[in-house]
């Protein structure tokens, strides 16, 4: 498996990764190509973006996409998407991406990461294997 940045040119094969996994259980959700193509090439596009893809045979496994927020005290990166190829879950291959996304964040001086998934899922119990916990003052507000 191959570990390398995200451009352009990967976005059709990251694309078509993030669509199968998001659609599958247990985030069921209704992205098509098109959708899919836009939403990533945006955060390509977004201002300090980093983005890590993992690669095995000229396929894409997944992805971790994300940006650096400048703050008051310093530099937090926002992760804004995570997927892995549902036939290539549990192999390890999410940890090795956070894991070089993270050490690369550190690297450029950022002090904080965060993000934002689904209470109680797989995705959490993920995160918190790679010790992420859950904030204790903010919360998520939505409308409607
Ligand atoms: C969540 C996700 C990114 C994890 O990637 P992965 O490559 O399957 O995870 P890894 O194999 O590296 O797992 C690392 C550790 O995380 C934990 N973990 C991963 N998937 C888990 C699951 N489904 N249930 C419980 N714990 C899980 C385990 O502790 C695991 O270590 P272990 O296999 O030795 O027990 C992947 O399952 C995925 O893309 N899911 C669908 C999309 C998604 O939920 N994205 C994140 C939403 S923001």
């Amino acid at each position: 498996m191959e570990l390398r940045p995200l451009t352009p040119a990967d976005l059709p094969a990251a694309a078509q990764t993030f669509m199968v996994t998001f659609n599958a259980a247990p985030w069921n959700e209704a992205w098509t190509l098109e959708s899919a193509s836009t939403c990533l090439s945006d955060l390509l596009a977004t201002p300090r973006a980093a983005c890590l893809g993992a690669w095995e045979a000229g396929q894409c496994l997944g992805a971790v996409l994300g940006h650096d927020l400048i703050r008051d005290r310093g530099v937090s990166h926002q992760i804004s998407e995570m997927f892995i190829l549902p036939l290539a879950q549990r192999r390890g291959v999410g940890r090795a991406l956070m894991t070089r996304h993270l050490a690369e964040a550190e690297s450029r001086g950022v002090g904080s990461v965060h993000l934002l998934t689904a209470r109680d899922s797989s995705a959490e119990a993920f995160y918190s294997e790679l010790n992420f916990r859950r904030a204790r003052q903010q919360i998520m507000l939505v409308r409607p």
